[in-house]
């Protein structure tokens, strides 16, 4: 069966991601890209990967990229997210800025940055699995309101809502729980 691309498409924009900004500095000019293709891989050691397209102009640079940054994008930065991702249509580019980071720039103002040594580069279809160490990290303002992308649209989350998950940093030494399906 041919998969059609229109409904994976809006299959994937089904799971709601969070948007970042991919900012790494290469050829002396510092790079900058929206992703959202984004996921935690390891803790120990921490490891997390994005996926840049081979097209992005990013991926021209991912042989001589030795640090970058994953800026997690708050709630009112929707903007930065539209302008990184080459979509800006206005004459006036909003207002950002790139400071010197622990691994080259970083976006100020984000939510939280990740600071990464580059890690392992793996082919992953027509975009490349970006892994990085995450050597520091930077930690936003409070309150944390994350900017969210969810079947095309960007969203805001309604922080009044929460409901607590397992912490499962506290259950690890009890036996793990096996569920049989039939
Ligand atoms: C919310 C959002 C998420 C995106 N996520 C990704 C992604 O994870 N990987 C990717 O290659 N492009 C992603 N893009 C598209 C890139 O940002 C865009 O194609 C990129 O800026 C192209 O870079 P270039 O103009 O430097 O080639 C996303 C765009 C948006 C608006």
């Amino acid at each position: 069966m041919t998969l059609d691309a229109g409904r994976f498409r809006r299959a994937l924009g089904c799971f709601a991601t969070g948007v970042a900004v991919i900012t790494a500095e290469f050829d002396g000019a510092a790079h900058a890209m929206t992703a959202n293709a984004i996921s935690s891989l390891s803790l120990d050691p921490p490891l997390i990967l994005f996926c840049p397209s081979k097209k992005a102009r990013l991926s021209a640079g991912l042989n001589l990229i030795k640090e970058f940054s994953v800026n997690f994008l708050r709630n009112e930065q929707e903007a930065l997210a539209n302008y990184f991702a080459g979509a800006w249509r206005k004459p006036i580019a909003p207002t950002f800025r790139f400071v010197p980071g622990h691994c080259g720039p970083r976006l100020e103002g984000s939510l939280v940055t990740l600071e990464c040594a580059m890690h392992e580069v793996i082919e992953g279809g027509d975009h490349w699995i970006v892994i990085g160490r995450v050597v520091h990290l930077h930690d936003g303002v409070e309150p944390h309101y994350p900017l969210v992308f969810f079947k095309g649209q960007y969203r805001d989350i309604d922080m009044r809502q929460g409901v607590p998950a397992p912490d499962l940093a506290a259950v690890e030494d009890e036996p793990p729980h096996i569920f049989y399906h039939n």
